[in-house]
Formats: C-alpha cells, sequence, structure tokens
C-alpha cells in the first residue's frame, strides 16, 4: 500500500527522504509528500493530481530550508479520499506543529474523526489518517511528551497502521509504530532510518531491525528504543538482510508474483476492514450508491475481463443465493457490442483491478447510457472506471506488479461478496444473523489462507510430476466451475499450456471425447452444492485413463480417494471457498510455469493494463 521513510540525524534529509521514495516508486502510488523539521517549524509539501511523482515531489520541494533536524516522506496508494494533495500525507495536526505519515487502515475513523469534530479539531482532508495527527495533538494537550501522546492515541485507534510522527517541539525525535503493516527500522553513523520496505534503506545502511505488532519506536540521532504499547522496554529483532535492491523489492521472493501471492492473507484482510457498523451491520460509506437506490435494484448484470470476469461469475452464485436477485456475468467485449436488457433498476457492476481496462469502461459507458445504476469494483482509488462510475468498491489489495492476477482476484471476490450481503441486507433476504454468520466465516480466511500457502511444497511435488503433460482440463461445478477457469486461465497465462476450463456438468456434451490416457483432469472438489455430483464426474475421465489432480477440503478422504494427487486446503463456507481454493491452482501454474523456465512476473503477449480492444 502507502510507502513510507523517516531519518533523523542527517543534516541533509531531504535528498535521503527523496531517494528513499524513488526506491519505492515501483509499488505504485498516486501522490507523495515529505515533513521536514527545520528552525523549531514543520516544512511540509505535498504532489498530487496530475504532477504527483516523486520527480514532482523534488521540483516542489527545491527551494526548501536546509539544516534539517528529523525528516519523513510518503507515497500513498490512496483508500479513504481521492489522491488530491489535501489527502497527501504528511498530515498535521490544528496547531501545524505535529506531522504524520500513515500506511494501512483506520477501521474506527468514523468515530474518532466526529468525536475529534466535536471537540473543536478542523480536519483538511477526507483521509482516515488526519484523525490519528488529532488524536495525538489532544494528548499532547494534557502535557504528555511525543512518544507518551502517540502510545495514548494508538489505544484508541482500531485497524492496520504503520505511522511515523514528528513535531516541531521534540525537532531530532521519530516516533513510529506499527500494527498488521510492516516497519522496518536502521541505524547508521549518528542517524536512524525507518520505512515501511527494507528497499528503501539498503542503500544508507545494513543494521535493520523489523517493529512488531502493537510496537512503538522512538528514533533519536544514532539511537532506537522500542517499547510496547503500553510502554515496556523490548529488544526489536534485528534482520540479517544479504539481498541486492532488486531482491529487496520483490522482499526477497524470487519474483513479484510470489510476493504478491503470499500478500493475500492482507488484501482479503483489508478488503474485509471497515465494513461492519456499531451494530455488526454493513456500511459501505465509500460506496457513493445509498440504501435508498439499492432497495430498488431487480437485476444485477455484473461485467469484467480475464481474472475479474472470474471474480464476477463467483459472485453470481452468492448473490442469487443470497439475495435472490436476478444475476447476469458477462465478457466486457462482448456485453458493449450486444443489446443488453438494463433499465434504471439495474445494477450494472464492472469490476476491474486497474480500473482502466478498455473494454470493461466502455461497458460501464453503454450500461450508463441506458439508464442503469453503475457500480464499479476497482483496486486503483480514482481510476477513469471509478470517476465515471456511479458508485465505487475499492478492494484494498495494494499494487499488484505481476501481470496474471492472484491479489486482486480474491480481493475481487470478497468486495463482491460482501456487496451481495449488503444486498441481502437492504432487500431483507438474509437474517441479520446469517450475515454475521458468513461475514464471521470471511474473517477467518486470511487464516486459511496461510494455512493453503504454506503448503506449497505439496502442490510443487505435483508439479514435478507433470512436467510433461500439455493438455489439461479443469472441471468444476457450482463455486468450483470459476475456480476451474481461473486454475485453466493461470495455467494458460503462465505455463503456456493448452487449458481448458469447463462446467462439468458440460463434459458429456463434448469435452469427454478428448480424455485418453496421459490427459491431466484437474477437478475442484472442495464442498458445494454440486460437489457430489462432480464425482461422478471424475469418476468418468478417470476410468478413460486421465491422471486426476484434485482440490479437496481437509478431512475429506473419500474425495482424496478418488485423486492421483490431492491439493489439500482448509475447507471454509462452499460461497467461500473459491477464495482458498483457487491458491494450490494459482501455485500449480506458477511451478509449472519455473518448470519450463518462463518469466511469471511477465508473461509472453501479455499486459497488465490493456487499454486497446
Ligand atoms: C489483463 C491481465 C489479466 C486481467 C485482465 C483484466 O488481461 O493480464 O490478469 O485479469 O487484464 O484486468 P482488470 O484490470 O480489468 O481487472
Amino acid at each position: 500500500m502507502c510507502g513510507i521513510i523517516g531519518v533523523t540525524g542527517e543534516a541533509d534529509a531531504l535528498p535521503v527522504i527523496l531517494g528513499a521514495l524513488h526506491q519505492l516508486e515501483y509499488r505504485g502510488y498516486d501522490s507523495a509528500g515529505v515533513a521536514l523539521v527545520v528552525d523549531g517549524e514543520i516544512w511540509r509539501a505535498r504532489a498530487a493530481d496530475g504532477t504527483h511523482s516523486v520527480a514532482d515531489l523534488a521540483v516542489l520541494t527545491q527551494d526548501a530550508p536546509t539544516g534539517h533536524a528529523a525528516a519523513i516522506g510518503h507515497t500513498r496508494w490512496a483508500t479513504h479520499g481521492h489522491p488530491t494533495p489535501e489527502n497527501a500525507h504528511p498530515h498535521l495536526d490544528c496547531t501545524g506543529r505535529l506531522a504524520l505519515i500513515h500506511n494501512g487502515i483506520i477501521e474506527n475513523h468514523a468515530a474518532l474523526r466526529a468525536d475529534l469534530l466535536a471537540d473543536g479539531h478542523i480536519m483538511t482532508s477526507a483521509t482516515d489518517t488526519e484523525v490519528m495527527a488529532h488524536l495525538i495533538e489532544r494528548h499532547l494537550a494534557r502535557g504528555l511528551t511525543l512518544t507518551e501522546a502517540t502510545r495514548a492515541a494508538l489505544h484508541a485507534v482500531r485497524g492496520a497502521f504503520s505511522i511515523a510522527v514528528v513535531h516541531a517541539d521534540e525537532p531530532d525525535t521519530i516516533v513510529a509504530a506499527r500494527r498488521s503493516t510492516p516497519l522496518v527500522l536502521g541505524l547508521e553513523d549518528g542517524a536512524a532510518f525507518l520505512a515501511s520496505d527494507i528497499p528503501a534503506l539498503l542503500s544508507h545502511t545494513r543494521h535493520l531491525y523489523a517493529l512488531a505488532d502493537d510496537e512503538v519506536a522512538v528514533l533519536t540521532p544514532g539511537n532506537i528504543a522500542v517499547t510496547t504499547l503500553d510502554g515496556d522496554p523490548v529488544t526489536p529483532q534485528q534482520l540479517t538482510v544479504d539481498w541486492d535492491l532488486e531482491a529487496a523489492q520483490k522482499d526477497g521472493y524470487d519474483d513479484f508474483m510470489s510476493k504478491e501471492m503470499h500478500e493475500q492473507p492482507a488484501a482479503v484482510a483489508n478488503t474485509l476492514l471497515d465494513r461492519r457498523g456499531p451494530s455488526g451491520e454493513l456500511v459501505l460509506d465509500e460506496m457513493r450508491l445509498g440504501p435508498e437506490e439499492l432497495r430498488g435494484i431487480d437485476k444485477v448484470f455484473i461485467v469484467a475481463c480475464g481474472s475479474s470476469y472470474h471474480s464476477a461469475l463467483v459472485a453470481k452464485y452468492a448473490i442469487e443465493q443470497w439475495v435472490k436477485l436476478p444475476t447476469e456475468v458477462d465478457i466486457a467485449s462482448e456485453f458493449r457490442y450486444r443489446d443488453p436488457v438494463l433499465t434504471e433498476r439495474t445494477l450494472c457492476v464492472g469490476v476491474s483491478q486497474s480500473g482502466e481496462t478498455l473494454d470493461t469502461s466502455e461497458a460501464m459507458r453503454e450500461a450508463s447510457r441506458l439508464g442503469a445504476k453503475v457500480l464499479v469494483v476497482s483496486n486503483v482509488v480514482d481510476s477513469s472506471m471509478a470517476r465515471a462510475a456511479d458508485g465505487v468498491l475499492y478492494t484494498r489489495a495494494g499494487p499488484e506488479i505481476g501481470v496474471a492476477s492472484t491479489k486482486c482476484h480474491l480481493a475481487q471476490i470478497v468486495a463482491l461478496q460482501i456487496l451481495g450481503l449488503t444486498l441481502a441486507q437492504i432487500h431483507g433476504t438474509l437474517t441479520p444473523a446469517e450475515i454475521t454468520a458468513v461475514l464471521d466465516a470471511m474473517d477467518a480466511l486470511p487464516g486459511l489462507l496461510t494455512v493453503a500457502l504454506s503448503r506449497a511444497a505439496d502442490v510443487d511435488e505435483v508439479a514435478s510430476k507433470l512436467t510433461d503433460a500439455r493438455d489439461f482440463f479443469f472441471l468444476g461445478r457450482h463455486v468450483g466451475f470459476p475456480m476451474a477457469l481461473e486454475g485453466a486461465l493461470k495455467l494458460k497465462e503462465l505455463a503456456y499450456l493448452r487449458a481448458e476450463g469447463y462446467a462439468a456438468g458440460e463434459l458429456k456434451h463434448g469435452p469427454i471425447a478428448l480424455i485418453e490416457p496421459g490427459t491431466i483432469v484437474v477437478g475442484i472438489a472442495t464442498r458445494n452444492r454440486l460437489s457430489e455430483k462432480l464425482l461422478s464426474n471424475i469418476a468418468e475421465v478417470h476410468s478413460r485413463g486421465a491422471t486426476v489432480v484434485l482440490v479437496a477440503d481437509d478431512g475429506d478422504d473419500e474425495v482424496g480417494a478418488l485423486g492421483d494427487h490431492v491439493l489439500w486446503v482448509p475447507p471454509t463456507d462452499p460461497l467461500l471457498s473459491p477464495v482458498v481454493g483457487v491458491i494450490p491452482l494459482q501455485q500449480l501454474a506458477y511451478r509449472l510455469a519455473t518448470l519450463h523456465g518462463h518469466d511469471v512476473d511477465r508473461p509472453r503477449n501479455l499486459a497488465k493494463t490493456v487499454t486497446v480492444e
């Protein structure tokens, strides 16, 4: 998500900050800013809106005063609030003497904001971040030090954060803290550093330390003191880093795809954050379409391309089951040229990681023209599609660099299911208890994903036995069908192998003619209402000599016995099972691609964002 850098003990801190922000650019961002403590004041510059790059920030800071005490810098990937200069970090308190940068999401920001406004604080941005600057200000006014005030403020904050705070009254000090998002500390020759990512620090120091959850670090020139949120001293864990810069950008993984696959638990957790209101009900303030507009909806269309289309297909099962609304899913490039029947009571949902895919954005334009309400699910705040839509629901997966979508696909499924539950709440088709049960199951997904990801070696072993195979069929039923499509797409995109995804019931209507000894069939056998029927289809292909690889729920030995190889995943609610079950499919495609010597981050002939027809 956002990039963070801080330094104290460098009289010429600005080039250090700009250099580190440049090292963080690969992660993607939509605005950048810096705050310097100089001569007992905070000096701040922020770049956004068209001229938002670190190079633009360098121009803006050309005349910055010199002789710096502490300094902090930030690249923002917008979540709450548009990517404008006002929303760019650092944020100041009312006195203008405190500056703060943040990575993460403050879940209870709305309540905190209301409380601070009632107390007379003046907010100048739409961000969740700014409330923290004012919360700390409130505690400083009670006579606490910057460190004490930061600790006190963080006790009131729910959500995920890494922050760095400077104050003109304590010019050499940076106070930093984290919960659930990364923060690295560094020491060197009378200076101290902090950053969200190791690459930002590598050219300054290799004496690195990791801050753990709910720890607070106080950086002064050449010194770092770490405590718990309650003030008990702790020794930070030292990091041994022998990576070069490129490896560091990949967090030590071999490629961005691996890194991003491992970010999937966080991508799902972040997409779920901040969605439940005080009584457990779903509140999607950011969506812009209110309950009244959604109550009148009598039909849903979901339109997308590629992996986003597969996310949409999963959502169809959920929305039809939960909301009982007719839900059509279409490929964007087809939708825009046929005559889709839409009215002002149709909700047309465009799903796009980038928010820029031409086919999907043109399809949304057509839906608007036909009078439908248009909602966009996007990972990029203020993307073209997000700006043009009536409403927008953001996935919060962070920038995705690997061309073949992984973490964004999972975050889309979760975001669309939250939309489905919201519609069910508004249409009264699920009880509050039923909605809470699904949300609770969703909250468990990041943990299940971590377990599924930890089994990569099992998938590698299966992949090593399939290196000579050229033809793959992926079969699934119910939500297993879109999973089968996604598994086949991943194998095509990454390993350049012929792979077909099929609804298993269609097998007997043609494709079974192609099954012969040597054909690989991957069956999605995680439990859903049609999984029994899938097993009959699997038995049919097995008896014709296919080698069968099954994705199955832990403990489902009956299913396990039917496969030549079984890839086990932790079970969950059937409608949520694509979130977990797609992991071994990604891993299989990844491993077969690397065994064949292909570049998984940049597959041939493919582009990350397709802005042409
Ligand atoms: C490209 C990418 C796919 C992606 C598709 C849709 O083809 O290679 O991974 O699923 O575009 O992209 P979008 O940004 O609209 O989700």
